[in-house]
């Protein structure tokens, strides 16, 4: 949550410095500001509200200088006001600071501060970074934000500029990501890669514990203790136009239509043509470790944990290894049952969610293997777990994950068939028709995706409910939860996803001629179940909306809104199921005028627990 950034180099900063807030407003968006350095005076503005009001604001308050740092806000600490927007500053305004992350223990640092004499201004935690290296500073910047990041507990990604020594920014990291963008002659500072990608796609990782000093002569780090660290710069493959909308209205309908090639890209070069044999070398898994492993846990948070339920179906299916998904901020604190031979199968996009961090560390503190499935490169829990299998999504700048999802869930198949394959569960003959069809997954999307005018005909028709049901049964149920999850966070009406037995022992009460039911009535062994669920709902006068498999005619008899996706082996459905919901869920939104890249109280990466 939240985001910065930094910019030091021959050029006007704003530019950079508003192009990259933009870039990082899925992180928070509910005020935002940047500060520069010109001939020795800091300029601050700052305001309430998305990086679009700041621009106005800048019309009227431009700030000059080639050496300025950005930010915009979710609030964990103080209301979204103007006092509370970053950047903060020391009581001499002399020094700025912007900062990702949560101070644990700023009341107490605040009280010290405040009985030495310091006056603040906000609400925030953050701003006793600000007089903490004004305490410090002794005509050292560098050594005064080392001092000042002694004192703290808690999580940060910051950056510092000072107008007693104003060819430089400071910025430090410890639990919230930050990279370092090395451009021509200039240096770039981001909480994450879009903001630069358009710039440079030369990067350095901020480890924990590292601060940087950057000048117009280059990047320094060093660690707390001011010895200095040697840092490698690493290759971004991502291509600029990934992080822009190219023509579509939201990032989210782009990212939707990404996902054949998405998925074609999570597959491709993990599967051996011929043999069908799937290998995940940067995994380091050795037949015998896999044939040691005798329970998977999965664990994530939000549409993440979704990927590791259809996850526990599928190792318990395929592999015949007991598998269960677990809430990473429960599984956590929760004295997990855990050991060796436990795998630890953490699911994140982001690479940053604090609480799947955190399971890493007591997967990995309990002696579990902890490996993670994630989409950004070189973030924290890539680089704190075991392995790491990248999902090759690209940036996904929409806060409503829809790629990220689909392409996890690919990863998590061709995980559980590998394991099936090695564990002697499933015969050769088994894997190369999963696989095959795994492989047809990406051209069965396209075909699913000429289906968006009829969703969006449906959309048209209910965009106006207040509550929502989601229905399924088997894998169905992830994505019940899925579609569910997918309509409260970008349209704002309530929605619940239920297995579709469960329904009678509750939902059933508040079905009326208002309430859509979303039913997952794909072709399974469960459907004739679900044929019965559908005519429970149409019994009780609710609207039925089905996303069936191409040619059942029985269902378009009983639903008022059949949606068809083409048919496929059962277990793979829930990739092709999810995306109409994904759709759905958009086109709601779009009626109803919300705000889909950047949700309300949402924020895409969440680094607090
Ligand atoms: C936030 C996002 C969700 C995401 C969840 C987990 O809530 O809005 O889209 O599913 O975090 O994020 P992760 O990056 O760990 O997958």
């Amino acid at each position: 949550m939240c985001g910065i950034v930094g910019y030091i180099g021959p050029k006007a900063a704003l530019p950079f410095l508003v192009e990259g807030l933009k870039k990082l407003e899925y992180r928070g968006y509910d005020s935002a500001g940047v500060a520069t350095l010109e001939a020795g005076e800091l300029h601050v503005s700052k305001c309430v509200g998305k990086i679009a009001d700041l621009e106005t604001l800048l019309l009227t308050k431009p700030v000059p200088g080639s050496i300025g740092i950005g930010h915009t806000r979710w609030a964990t600490h103080g209301q979204p006001s103007h006092l509370n927007s970053h950047p903060h500053e020391d009581c001499k305004s002399e020094l700025v600071v912007v900062h990702n992350g949560i101070i644990e223990n700023f009341l107490e640092l605040r009280q010290e501060l405040q009985e030495r004499g310091h006056v603040f201004r906000s609400a925030t935690d953050t701003e006793v970074f600000a007089h903490l290296i004004e305490e410090n500073l002794q005509g050292d910047l560098l050594k005064a934000v080392q001092q000042a990041l002694k004192a703290v507990k808690g999580t940060y990604a910051l950056a510092v500029i000072s107008k007693k020594e104003p060819g430089k920014i400071i910025a430090a990291r410890s639990g919230s990501p930050l990279i370092i963008g090395h451009g021509e002659d200039e240096l770039f500072i981001a909480s994450d890669i879009p903001a630069i990608l358009k710039y440079t796609s030369r990067v350095t990782y901020l480890d924990n514990g590292d601060v940087a000093e950057l000048t117009p002569e280059g990047s320094r780090v060093f660690n707390l203790a001011g010895d200095p660290v040697i840092k490698e710069i690493s290759l971004i493959s991502w291509d600029p136009e990934s992080a822009e909308k190219g023509g579509y209205s939201h990032f989210m309908l782009k990212e939707i239509h990404e996902q054949p090639n998405a998925i074609r890209k999570t597959i491709e070069g993990r599967v051996r043509a011929e043999s069908h044999e799937i290998h995940f070398d940067e995994l380091n898994l050795s037949d015998a470790d896999i044939r040691g492993i005798n329970r998977v846990v999965f664990t994530a948070c939000g549409t993440s944990w979704h990927a590791g339920l259809i996850g526990e179906y599928l190792f318990e299916q395929y592999a015949r290894l007991p598998a269960e998904v677990e809430y990473a901020a429960e599984f956590r604190y929760r004295h997990p049952i855990i050991d060796d031979k436990t795998l630890v199968v953490a699911i994140t996009q982001s690479g940053e969610t604090a609480d799947t961090l955190g399971a890493v560390w007591e997967a990995k503190a309990q002696g579990a293997r902890a490996i993670a499935i994630c989409n950004v490169v070189g973030s924290t829990i890539a680089r704190e777990a075991d392995g790491v299998v990248y999902t090759n999504a690209g940036p996904e700048i929409g806060v409503a994950s829809t790629k990220a999802f689909t392409t996890q869930l690919t990863i998590v198949y061709l995980l559980a068939i590998m394991f099936g394959q090695k564990r002697a569960i499933l015969t050769e003959l088994e894997t190369a028709k999963l696989v095959n069809d795994l492989i047809e997954i990406p051209q069965k999307l396209e075909e699913t995706l000429l289906g968006e005018p009829i969703v969006e005909e449906i959309a048209e028709k209910i965009y106006g409910a207040t509550n929502s049901l989601y229905l399924g049964r088997g894998k169905g149920f992830p994505i019940a939860l899925e579609g569910a999850l997918k309509l409260k966070e970008v349209s704002y009406i309530h929605a619940e996803g239920y297995p579709a037995a469960e329904m009678k022992h509750g939902p059933i009460a508040l079905i009326d001629k208002n309430m859509p039911v979303v039913v997952l009535a794909f072709a399974g062994r469960r459907y004739d179940k679900i044929i019965g669920n559908v005519e429970e709902v149409k019994a009780r006068g609710g609207q039925v909306i089905a996303v069936a498999s191409k040619g059942d005619n029985l269902i378009a008899e009983r639903a008022d809104e059949v949606i068809y996706i083409p048919q496929t082996t059962e277990s793979l459905s829930p990739l092709l199921a999810v995306v109409p919901l994904q759709l759905l869920a958009y086109y709601i939104a779009v009626k109803r005028g919300c705000h889909i890249d950047q949700p309300r109280n949402l924020a895409k990466s969440v680094t607090v627990e």
